[in-house]
């Protein structure tokens, strides 16, 4: 008898999550003002049946001309009460949220010793807290619906430390090393009655990318770059200009972005490049071998605590 129940539920369970996935999934992407954020909303707004589209704006107010079929809400990632509203306002009106696209972010560059404590403590503040606050406020609303996917806008900074790119590269490798961390329960836990939760938590590597990027950053004050290393700092800004300048097309991350949350597959990479030839370039220039797969990070499966 108990055995037929749990049958029953089980079919009851899959039943609602086919239901929920034929849905159009409801899509909250962060820092949709400008940039690849701007790039990724408009690319899903173009199918309204497979996607509700949400997007934040923080200091650009958008003209909504510009966001056709996008609600944007305004959220400043440093205060957490502003994302609690934000996650409040989707769960009320579509009582569910189906992948959160974490792509809020900014830069803070230049030599560690340079920097502010204000300077560092934002960086952190932005592109750590604010991202993992908001992880931490959309899983229970994925598990009311039995799905949902993190996608976490880290970099290629993110694998590798970047010289000059000191905190900006710290504040990504946090998100990543969080990420490797719940993706190894949140790929393999699954409810009572056995079937999957069907989270997920990816990171995504753009490199240089031609956006506004250079605007939103900070550096050290002009004064503050002592004789031995105005050299390398001098050139550090030149290559980022000129990186930023010559980057890839947002629209093409924004792509690369669209295929993941399209990806319903079990089996997901755990670290998204956007641009082919990155690890060649890697290799050849740096001797790097970066592990794509994300294998070497990602602890799967979960270890159960043996009682002895
Ligand atoms: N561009 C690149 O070369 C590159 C390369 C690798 C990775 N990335 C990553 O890609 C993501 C997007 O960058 P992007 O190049 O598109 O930058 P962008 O054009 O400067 O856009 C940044 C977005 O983040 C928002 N934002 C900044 N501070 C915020 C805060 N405190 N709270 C909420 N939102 C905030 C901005 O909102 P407002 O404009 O409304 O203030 C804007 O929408 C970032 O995480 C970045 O680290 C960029």
């Amino acid at each position: 008898m108990r055995n037929s129940v749990r049958i029953l539920l089980g079919i009851i369970l899959t039943v609602i999550q086919l239901t929920a996935i034929a849905q159009p999934k409801v899509v909250l992407v962060t820092g949709a003002s400008k940039g690849i954020g701007k790039a990724l909303v408009l690319k899903l707004a173009e199918s309204p049946d497979l996607y509700k589209v949400y997007g934040t704006w923080n200091t650009t107010l958008p003209d909504p001309k510009d966001f056709p079929g996008i609600t944007m809400l305004k959220m400043d990632q440093t205060r957490y009460v502003e994302i609690q509203q934000t996650v409040g306002i989707i769960r009320k009106r579509e009582k569910r949220l189906d992948v959160l696209v974490n792509n809020a972010g900014m830069g803070v560059y230049g030599p560690l010793e340079l920097l502010t404590e204000k300077q560092i403590r934002k960086q952190f503040e932005i592109n750590v807290i604010g991202p993992l606050l908001l992880m931490k406020e959309v899983l229970p609303v994925m598990r009311e619906n039995n799905f949902g996917r993190l996608l976490n806008v880290s970099s290629l900074a993110g694998a590798v430390g970047i010289p000059m790119m000191d905190v900006y590269s710290g504040s990504k490798f946090a998100i990543e090393g969080t990420c490797a961390a719940m993706e190894g329960y949140l790929g393999v836990m699954k409810r009572s009655d056995g079937t999957p939760w069907n989270l997920s938590c990816q990171v995504v590597e753009p490199g240089y990318t031609r956006t506004e990027f250079k605007k939103g950053a900070d550096f050290p004050g002009a004064n503050e770059v002592p004789g031995y290393f105005s050299k390398s700092f001098q050139a550090f800004e030149k290559r980022l200009e000129e990186g930023l300048s010559r980057g890839q097309d947002p629209a093409e991350v924004a792509e690369v972005i669209k295929a993941a949350i399209d990806d319903d597959s079990g089996s997901k990479v755990f670290r998204i490049q956007t641009r082919q030839g990155v690890t060649r370039y890697l290799k050849e220039h740096y001797g790097i071998t970066l592990d794509t797969t994300g294998a070497s990070l990602v602890i799967r499966p979960v270890p159960v605590m043996q009682k002895k």
